[in-house]
């Protein structure tokens, strides 16, 4: 089974790239921008004709929520049109799409875990373009798509909460972190193992799916546990969201309920606490 991974060298796509050894019966071929840039249309039609894949995973995505606020025709070319046109392409060759979205199609209103079928209401241009990209691609190939919506994805690789936590650690006796934001972080590793276990699946179920760690927690809990795990002298003090303004806002509340994906294609949901201790191993 030949697998093409667009986004390659992301946080996602270099998780993918350390699993994917894993997975023997799975061919991966890892495409970064410069391989496979998802809004150069004609790229894209040329390089997934030419390679034949029997799915593709897309990890490419414009990630940078506060930016998108001022570049909103970047992030609705990349997050919604360019997967649109992917998702053509897929159909076109006969090649699955596995899609990676974002809680932040939701406004974080919620007070119970969000199920798939949640009515979605993205607060910022990120969310927007990322909920386009999701329509776009069910609209065109609703039955070879799947759309694996995830939250708070940190690994070893990349820029994200985790490492930004260890540097701050390091540099400041004190920090603060918002309380009252809360989600379920996600591990890149588990992510990415749970996207090559659907390739592998022996019955493939289109359709939208939510994957997360478990665990209900605030970004002060897990800073707490960042800095408790890791032994590092930094005290964290719990702020609130008016505390620390951001350009784009954030959903208070980006929880969502992952037993759609562990039902349908027997996912394991992973407990946040053991899989921090795993990354942190690997950081430290
Ligand atoms: N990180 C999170 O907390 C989080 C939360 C929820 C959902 N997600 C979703 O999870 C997925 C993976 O995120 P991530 O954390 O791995 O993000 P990431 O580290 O920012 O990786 C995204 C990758 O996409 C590449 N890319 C951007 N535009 C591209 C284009 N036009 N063509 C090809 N590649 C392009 C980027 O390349 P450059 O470096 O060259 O720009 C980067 O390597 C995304 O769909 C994201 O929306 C992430």
């Amino acid at each position: 089974m030949k697998v093409v991974v667009t986004g390659a060298n992301g946080q996602l796509g270099k998780c993918l790239q350390d699993v994917a050894k894993q997975f023997p019966t799975i061919e991966c071929i890892f495409l970064g921008r410069e391989h496979c840039d998802i809004q150069q249309f004609g790229m894209v039609t040329q390089v997934l004709h030419s390679l034949q894949p029997d799915w593709v995973i897309n990890a490419a995505a414009y990630t940078a929520v506060d930016k998108a606020e001022q570049e909103a025709a970047a992030a609705q070319l990349i997050n919604g049109e360019a997967v649109g046109h992917l998702a053509k392409v897929c159909k076109d060759v006969g090649a699955k799409l596995l899609h990676v979205s974002t809680d932040y199609v939701f406004d974080g209103t919620a007070t119970t875990p969000y199920v798939e079928t949640d009515a979605v209401n993205p607060i910022g241009i990120y969310g927007e373009s990322k909920l386009m990209g999701e329509q776009l691609a069910l609209e065109v190939y609703a039955a070879g798509t799947a759309i694996i919506r995830t939250s708070w994805v940190y690994s070893k690789h990349g820029a994200n909460f985790v490492k930004t936590m260890l540097r701050l650690m390091k540099e400041r006796e004190a920090i603060g972190v918002v309380k009252d934001q809360l989600g379920s972080p996600t591990y890149a590793v588990d992510l990415a193992n749970a996207l090559l276990t659907i390739c592998e699946h022996p019955q493939f179920v289109p359709g939208i799916f939510h994957y997360s760690n478990s665990g209900i927690i605030s970004w002060y809990n897990f800073a707490v546990a960042i800095q408790e795990i890791s032994g590092l002298n930094c005290t964290v003090n719990p702020i609130t969201t008016a505390d620390f303004p951001t350009p784009a806002k954030r959903p208070a509340w980006s929880v969502m309920d992952c037993s759609k994906i562990e039902r349908t294609y027997s996912i394991p949901l992973m407990e946040w606490q053991t899989s921090l201790q795993h990354c942190l191993r690997q950081l430290l």
